[in-house]
């Protein structure tokens, strides 16, 4: 089953979100396999964010992410990448519909509450990352009702 990786932003945590993003996730049918609160490391998130390092607010990203704690979660589910990509909605919350997780809570780019992952490729490397191999297998006794 595919697996996408999801991260709550300090700011998302700060504004008490955690238990709204969950039941997002929850109700559309994908299973929680994994979570860990931590304080970010600068060489985690320089490794997250490479595919960024050249913009000019690379700095920002990093030490915004540092600022707190954030909620790293592996999702599980049939398309789960673009299950969660949908739900979280465009990068600027000022672009992602009304209904998205950015849509609903946030304004600007910066302060844009969750993560997901683009590709499933970029999924794996990504738990790998912030998770490790320490994730349980999920069985779906409620396939047939989600599919
Ligand atoms: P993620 O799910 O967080 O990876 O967002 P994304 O895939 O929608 O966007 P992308 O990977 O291109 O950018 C990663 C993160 O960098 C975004 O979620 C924003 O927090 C931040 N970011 C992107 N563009 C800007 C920008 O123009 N200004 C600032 N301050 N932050 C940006
Ligand atoms: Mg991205």
């Amino acid at each position: 089953m595919e697996r996408t990786f999801i991260m709550i932003k300090p700011d998302g945590i700060k504004r008490r979100l955690i238990s709204r993003i969950i039941q997002r996730f929850e109700e559309k049918g994908l299973y929680l396999a994994a979570s860990k609160c931590v304080i970010p490391k600068r060489d985690v998130l320089e490794q997250h964010y490479s595919h960024l390092s050249s913009k000019p607010f690379f700095n920002e990203i990093v030490e915004s992410m540092m600022s707190g704690m954030v909620l790293a979660m592996v999702w599980v589910g049939k398309n789960a990448v673009s299950t969660g990509r949908k739900l979280i909605g465009e990068t600027d919350p000022q672009a992602a519909s009304i209904g998205t997780i950015r849509g609903d809570y946030g304004i600007t780019v910066g302060k844009n509450i969750i993560h997901g992952s683009d590709t499933v490729e970029n999924a794996e490397r990504e738990i790998k990352l912030w998770i490790g191999d320490d994730v349980q297998p999920v069985s779906f006794f409620d396939e047939a009702w989600i599919y």
